[in-house]
């Protein structure tokens, strides 16, 4: 029994290249079956009514890889949604993309935009790719947009406070994570989500993403569960001492 899911979950997605070197086979290997624990997870992520759920499926920082690899990571998104996308829909999926989508390949553009206007009248879960996506760019890119709105006279700057600010990122509907899981070991942001993680929970497990497995996303979401959170506040067992 899991008690009190998170609204929503953010995922960094490491250990694939691992996992593949660990047996033997390419990398790409790793990614392919990268994409097998993305399927699953969707589903554990479904069946235990999660409500937005974000991958960091390609940074900005990914693009200095070889580009055999890049564009093998960047053929997964329509692979993906070309099997998946009925049964995605199905389910009430709703998709969603976030980062600098205007650099990324035609053709995977074109998958996600065709995934995401014909989900976006759903209402389960909001399954959210992050592609060529990087906290820093988002960040700029948010400024500079408002700087824009500031200078056009649509906004005042004394309107200007964290909600207003929140609207110019790539995340403006979303509510913030309440867990941030990231697999293969690594305790480090690497770029992602970098404003809307400010109160977000974090959980760190060793094991590879293509070995993430339902009983560890379980594993997390019941550590979540038992999480006090106090946004900077005290809890109210403090708060009887302290008054
Ligand atoms: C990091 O592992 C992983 C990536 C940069 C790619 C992540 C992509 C997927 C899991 C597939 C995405 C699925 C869809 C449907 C788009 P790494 O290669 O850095 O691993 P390493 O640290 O072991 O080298």
């Amino acid at each position: 029994m899991v008690d009190n899911i998170p609204e929503h979950i953010a995922i960094i997605m490491d250990g694939n290249g691992r996992w593949a070197e660990k047996r033997g086979i390419p990398r790409f290997a790793g990614h392919k079956e990268g994409v097998s624990t993305v399927v699953s997870i969707v589903k554990t992520a479904i069946k235990y009514k999660v409500r937005v759920l974000t991958l960091y499926a390609f940074s900005t920082e990914n693009w200095k890889r070889p580009k055999p690899e890049v564009d093998f990571i960047l053929k997964l998104p329509k692979e993906f949604l070309n099997i998946y996308l009925p049964e995605l829909k199905a389910n009430h999926v709703r998709i969603g993309a976030i980062g600098d989508m205007e650099k990324l390949p035609f053709h995977t553009r074109e998958a996600l935009q065709y995934a995401i206007d014909s989900t976006k009248e759903n209402d389960g879960l909001q399954m959210n790719f992050a592609l060529n996506y990087g906290g820093r760019d988002e960040i700029l890119h948010a400024v500079k947009a408002m700087a824009t709105d500031l200078n056009d006279g649509k906004i005042s700057i004394d309107k200007v406070d964290n909600k207003q600010f929140s609207k110019y990122l790539y995340t403006t509907d979303l509510p913030e994570p309440d867990l941030l899981i990231r697999t293969g070991g690594e305790k480090r942001l690497s770029n992602f989500l970098l404003w809307q993680l400010a109160y977000t929970e974090f959980w760190f497990t060793d094991v590879l993403w293509p070995d993430f497995s339902e009983k560890e996303f379980l594993r997390a979401l019941e550590d979540y569960g038992k999480r006090k959170r106090r946004y900077g506040g005290v809890d109210e067992l403090n708060e009887a001492i302290l008054s």
